[in-house]
């Protein structure tokens, strides 16, 4: 196993010994503008185009620049598509600092909508049964929600019916797909606690045909305490989820709270596989191994399915040589399960929530948007069959 020492790393973590070499060619592996003269110049182009293009949206007022907080653009995922799309590899080029007012152009918005719309499901194969993934991470602000909400829509858009099953009381999910989370509103704490039927709770978000949201409310909170004296405590989701009619769906995501508590214990008896995201800086990997034998104890003793499936770099920074060295490292001990596809760090990612939106109908032509296509396409062609463990 190649370890960077000083990176962290857990000293039992379960690890696979295949290196992937140049993995990183040609799968979004960002660039930096020093190194690739070419590059520089077609984004340096691009961002004069850009810039063109707003200011003369700005002088036709053709419309206005900054968007009012959540609106969002409903997008039809086709359900065939004409062509047959190569895979989407996420722009290297960096994004501009945004000072918050300016939005990304329209018209690119609409041309890439149309890009990812083309290249629908006749490439991207459907699961044979629903998938349920859970996406843990104990550690907070590692990308574990921008994930969920951003796999979802890439899966979605490409036809795949999705839900979004938000398990943090910080509703973060509920929010970026729009849907409302009010205390009060009907919400997975009450189909944990109170045994409401999840069909009740869940809501189609407003970005696309085929996504649908099970909102989190701050009730939730109290549920990890709450559900401490209950019977069946950490399998209230798995059979909530065994209870729902799921034939029509494809996938689902469970959005885990920063916390290895019963929320995520009820996460992890629920799936069939985990994804962890791996936010590509030096603290990243401290708390892996608890995590890691979290995911063995639940598999031990309460889902013996349960899979670490899938691991997604996240934030990924160009300019700094740490980025990288956490990339390859993760990459040489997990091997395979390591998404060939990684999130960089972009404005435009951190900016779409309070806009109610996925990146991709947000800005669909950034870099972070096509990063996370590329990796709900590796993820959908991975295609794995498994089903949820609920006597
Ligand atoms: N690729 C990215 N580039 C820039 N900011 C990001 C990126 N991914 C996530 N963020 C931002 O980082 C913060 C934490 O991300 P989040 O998905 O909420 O993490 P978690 O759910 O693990 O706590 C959020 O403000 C989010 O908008
Ligand atoms: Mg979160």
């Amino acid at each position: 196993m190649a370890e960077a020492p000083g990176l962290g790393w857990p000293e039992s973590c379960a690890a696979g010994t295949s290196v992937r070499t140049g993995e990183g060619a040609g799968v979004g592996w960002p660039v930096s503008r020093e190194t690739d003269p070419e590059k520089a110049m077609m984004t340096a182009a691009m961002e004069k185009s850009a810039a063109m293009e707003k200011s003369a949206i700005r002088a036709t007022g053709e419309t206005i620049v900054s968007r009012p907080r959540m609106v969002s653009k409903k997008m039809v995922a086709p359900r065939e598509s004409a062509v047959s799309g190569e895979p989407v590899v996420p722009a290297p080029a960096e994004e501009g600092v945004v000072d918050g007012m300016s939005t990304p152009s329209w018209r690119g918005r609409e041309t890439a909508v149309a890009a990812g719309a083309s290249r629908a499901m006749s490439d991207w194969p459907r699961p044979a049964s629903c998938r349920v993934i859970t996406i843990a991470n104990q550690k907070g602000g590692v990308g574990k929600t921008t994930t969920a909400v951003n796999l979802a829509a890439g899966l979605a858009l490409h036809g795949a019916k999705v839900l979004v099953v938000d398990l943090d009381p910080q509703g973060n999910a509920s929010t970026a797909l729009n849907v409302d989370h009010h205390a009060g509103v009907p919400s997975i704490y009450n189909v944990l606690v109170d045994d409401l039927p999840l069909s009740s709770i869940v809501r189609q978000a407003e970005e696309l045909t085929g996504l649908y949201c099970a909102p989190a409310t701050i009730d939730l909170a109290g549920a990890e305490i709450e559900l401490v004296p209950m019977v069946a405590r950490e399998t209230r989701l798995a059979r909530a989820l065994a209870a729902y009619d799921r034939s029509d769906l494809d996938y689902i995501f469970v959005d885990c709270p920063p916390s290895l508590g019963l929320l995520t214990v009820n996460a992890l008896v629920a799936a069939a596989e985990v994804l962890i995201p791996i936010q590509c800086e030096y603290y990243a990997l401290e708390g892996l191994e608890q995590l890691l034998r979290s995911v063995d104890l639940v598999r031990d003793h309460l889902n013996a399915d349960l899979a670490l499936s899938t691991i997604l770099l996240t934030m990924y920074d160009a300019r700094t040589r740490l980025a990288a060295q956490v990339a390859e490292d993760v990459r040489a001990h997990f091997g395979q399960i390591v998404l060939g596809a990684v999130i960089p760090r972009s404005v435009r990612v951190s900016e779409a929530p309070s806009y109610g939106q996925s990146v991709l109908s947000y800005d669909p032509g950034s870099s972070g948007a096509l990063a996370y296509v590329e990796a709900a396409r590796e993820l959908s062609m991975r295609n794995v069959r498994r089903s949820l463990v609920v006597e």
